[in-house]
């Protein structure tokens, strides 16, 4: 059966609803994940989830371990991973609260083991034209739809290094650039399930409004604030999202690797 891994960002540790069956340490030839993965089932769906701060949020995003955590998932037998994350909105109109599929990247984060393919596997060059799964956007959408959920359907990703959060001319530029909404986690992970050919999109939930957008200084208890609020809102998507998922997959991720090695 098809497995879907869930990362969870700030404010989600856990899977309300989750019938967890079991918790599985693993080690990966890159080190140690951020923690536990908890196995287990919603509806029919067989869910791995993992929380990328750790259980208690004691990982900042510079020093989060992603090769490992896109590993772990891998050798569990996952096939499509949903990831959340927190983000600051740079996009005119976007409030605290709304929750957003994205569909593209900037990456500007300077300081992350990004690859699987450093020279000793091949020279691998992934085609990363489009970041997410075609497939898991339009359950993510479809899902939204049913459950009465309003999600954004496009959105340019910003990652940044992190942990500072930003100055207001760097959210000026991204936003000149195209960027939507910014975050600290969202690369390498994105390119990193790509690699190993596992499906992977990503639902961002914006937790405030980004630098110098507001005139309000930025507070961690404000991001926290807004995500504990879009918790329920998260569950209910990621339910029906669980129920629309079909075993197959149609995406071109599964052959992710196809003419991408030297
Ligand atoms: N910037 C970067 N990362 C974030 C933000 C932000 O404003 N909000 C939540 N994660």
């Amino acid at each position: 059966m098809s497995k879907t891994g869930v990362i969870g960002g700030s404010g989600l540790y856990e899977i309300k609803g989750l019938t967890v069956k079991g918790k599985k340490a693993v080690s990966t030839p890159f080190g140690r994940p951020s923690g536990e993965y908890l196995i287990g089932e919603m509806g029919k769906a067989e869910i791995v989830f993992l929380p990328r701060h750790g259980k208690h949020h004691n990982i900042p995003p510079h020093m989060i371990n992603y090769r490992a955590n896109i590993w772990g998932f891998h050798k569990l037998g996952v096939d499509r991973i949903l990831s959340i994350s927190a983000v600051g909105g740079i996009k005119k109109g976007l409030i605290p609260g709304d929750i957003m599929i994205l569909d593209q990247v900037l990456d500007m984060t300077q300081n992350r083991e990004a690859t699987f393919y450093d020279g000793k596997g091949g020279v691998v060059h992934i085609d990363f034209t489009a970041p997410y799964c075609p497939e898991l956007r339009n359950i993510l959408m479809k899902a939204g739809k049913r459950v009465n959920v309003p999600v954004k359907k496009t959105g340019t990703y910003v990652a940044v290094e992190g942990p500072r959060l930003e100055s207001a001319a760097e959210i000026r530029s991204f936003g000149i650039l195209g960027g939507d909404v910014v975050g600290m986690t969202g690369m390498p992970e994105a390119s990193l399930a790509r690699e190993l050919e596992i499906c992977y999109a990503g639902l961002s939930v914006v937790a405030n409004y980004a630098a110098g957008i507001s005139k309000k200084k930025l507070t961690v208890s404000e991001v926290m604030n807004a995500m504990k609020a879009a918790t329920e809102k998260i569950k209910l998507l990621l339910k029906e999202t669980f129920t629309l998922i079909p075993e197959g997959r149609k995406c071109p991720c599964k052959a992710a690797l196809k003419e991408a090695k030297i």
